[in-house]
């Protein structure tokens, strides 16, 4: 049977920890140079652009001694109508993974539906759950554990903030999350999280409660990809959450800062906070090629 991630939610909180001590473990060395998926293709096909995810999962691919294909839309037949039934089915006869990255989430999961080898969500409008995987390893670097580390999540409630959460929750970690009213995160996600989450999840407005003796700030753009139009009308919304010196001050002393990236430095995150000493963002960044290779081992067959 093949096994998808499309959501943070297929995995239980200790397959999630399978996954980080696997992916610590490929950081520091082990197994180097062993190819696990000699002799298999794995297609990324991208609807939207990427730098951290497109090259940390080709770079992986190759390190695992497979081989990828980046496709993009104006390359396939599905731009000129051919379904995405039909693309995942004859897909399925050449690969052994597809890694995806969409506007519509429903897009996955139709691909999901119809493929007969593993999908990996690399991104859509409503889940991010490959960041999640590099955002926990990165908080077991830096705070030595995952169970009770206070995460607090200013900003959008988007698609990294949906998986975060979700990912948070089933390893233990308490979540505080500052929105403005209407961007709050999906509530069918948090409905999920909370259930049977041993750490709590709580929902403000104001960010300095929430960063208020947290272990690590988070936050990410105020205007996702697909999200232009609104622009301008974002901007003035999400002025006050901005993270920043004052902001940090309400935290823990040794409080991480943490952001998927890209940045829009100057909006959500200020450069003395991404240039400071509890940024983590670059080691996060790394910690992408790390966690992809460790759940494409688990997933490619
Ligand atoms: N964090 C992240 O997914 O970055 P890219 O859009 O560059 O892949
Ligand atoms: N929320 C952002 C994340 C980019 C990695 C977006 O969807 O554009």
């Amino acid at each position: 049977m093949k096994r998808d991630f499309l959501t943070v939610a297929e995995f239980t909180g200790s397959e999630i920890e399978r996954l980080l001590t696997r992916a610590i473990a490929l950081k520091a060395g082990e197994d180097r140079g062993a190819l696990p998926l000699a002799g298999k293709s794995i297609g990324l096909f991208f609807e939207k652009p990427s730098t951290r995810t497109r090259v940390s999962f080709e770079v992986g691919i190759h390190q695992l001694g497979a081989q990828s294909l980046y496709l993009t839309t104006q390359e396939i037949q599905l731009n000129r109508g051919e379904s995405i039934a039909d693309t995942a089915r004859v897909l399925s006869r050449y690969l052994h993974g597809l890694v995806l990255r969409t506007h519509a989430h429903s897009t996955i999961e139709e691909f999901a539906a119809h493929a007969t080898i593993p999908v990996v969500n690399a991104l859509s409008d409503r889940h991010h759950p490959c960041q999640s995987l590099a955002d926990l390893m990165t908080v077991i670097e830096k705070k030595g554990r995952l169970k009770g580390v206070r995460l607090a999540y200013i900003g959008d409630g988007n698609n990294v903030a949906n998986s975060l959460i979700e990912a948070a929750a089933r390893v233990g970690m308490e979540v505080i999350v500052a929105s403005p009213e209407g961007y709050e995160p999906d509530p069918e996600v948090l409905e999920r999280s909370r259930t049977g989450a041993e750490g709590e999840i709580v929902l403000l407005r104001d960010p300095r409660e929430a960063a208020a003796g947290a272990d690590v700030l988070y936050t990410d753009v105020w205007v996702s990809m697909g999200q232009e139009r609104e622009t301008e009308s974002r901007k003035v919304k999400f002025r006050e959450y901005q993270v920043n010196s004052q902001l940090l001050r309400c935290a823990r002393r040794d409080a991480v800062v943490l952001h998927c990236l890209p940045a829009h430095r100057g909006e959500e995150i200020t450069d003395e906070i991404m240039d400071g000493p509890h940024s983590g963002v670059f080691d996060q960044a790394e910690n992408r090629l790390h966690t992809a290779k460790a759940l494409l081992e688990m997933l490619v067959r």
